[in-house]
């Protein structure tokens, strides 16, 4: 069994607004909202290691070395449709990442994903990619998304949720040891229909307000 790299993300300010977004009364304005602060605090903690170069500026006082982020723009990958939520905030805090889309839907009888939509940027093998979708559940769309990167040739991946059911990292880390995940909570349980216990729901029905 492969160990799990997993780095759950207890800040304060990240559990709260979370307890707001699994409330069931809690209108889809401000889970969208609550949503996209999240996914500013999570890209903070995910983008920490990121390599910088010292380039030389001038300030209008004198010249300086200071750092920038190093090597080709990274890569943005939303799992639709409730990655867009993830996306949103990250983009907001690294505006010039490169953005793939990966559509999948989860088979009612089976829970396999099934694909019908991929796009994604060049040189995907030169850049940090980290794919974003809320729920890790069953993890068979998280895994199904990152089998095809890796075959469009990524080299570094990070997985990215919201909230993660323990069967559903046990899923992912046997299939992708080498992709580590962040999440703002680890729940107890999947139920019978694949849906993350406690949980918020079903994301993309709160985010969008369809049912
Ligand atoms: N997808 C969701 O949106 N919610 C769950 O609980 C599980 C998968």
């Amino acid at each position: 069994m492969a160990t799990s790299d997993v780095t759950y993300i207890d800040h304060p300010l990240i559990q709260h607004k979370l307890t707001i977004m699994r409330d069931i009364h809690t209108p889809s304005a401000t889970f969208r909202q609550l949503l996209r602060e999240i996914s500013h605090l999570m890209a903070y903690e995910v983008c920490r290691d990121l390599d910088t170069e010292m380039i030389s500026i001038q300030t209008p006082l004198e010249s300086m070395d200071s750092p920038k982020l190093k090597g080709k723009k990274l890569c943005l990958v939303s799992i639709l449709r409730a990655g867009n939520g993830l996306l949103e905030g990250m983009l907001e805090l690294v505006p010039s990442a490169r953005v793939g889309h990966i559509g999948l839907y989860r088979d009612p009888a089976t829970l396999n994903p099934v694909q019908y939509y991929l796009k994604l940027p060049d040189q995907i093998d030169m850049r940090l990619t980290i794919v974003v979708d809320p729920m890790l559940a069953t993890g068979h769309s998280a895994i199904a998304a990152v089998e095809r990167l890796k075959e469009a040739g990524a080299k570094q991946i990070k997985f990215v949720c919201l909230l993660a059911a323990p069967e559903g990292i046990d899923a992912f880390t046997s299939a992708h040891p080498d992709v580590p995940i962040f999440t703002a909570a680890i729940d107890r349980e999947l139920n019978d229909h694949g849906y993350i216990m406690p949980g918020l729901g079903d994301a993309g029905d709160r985010i969008y307000g369809t049912k």
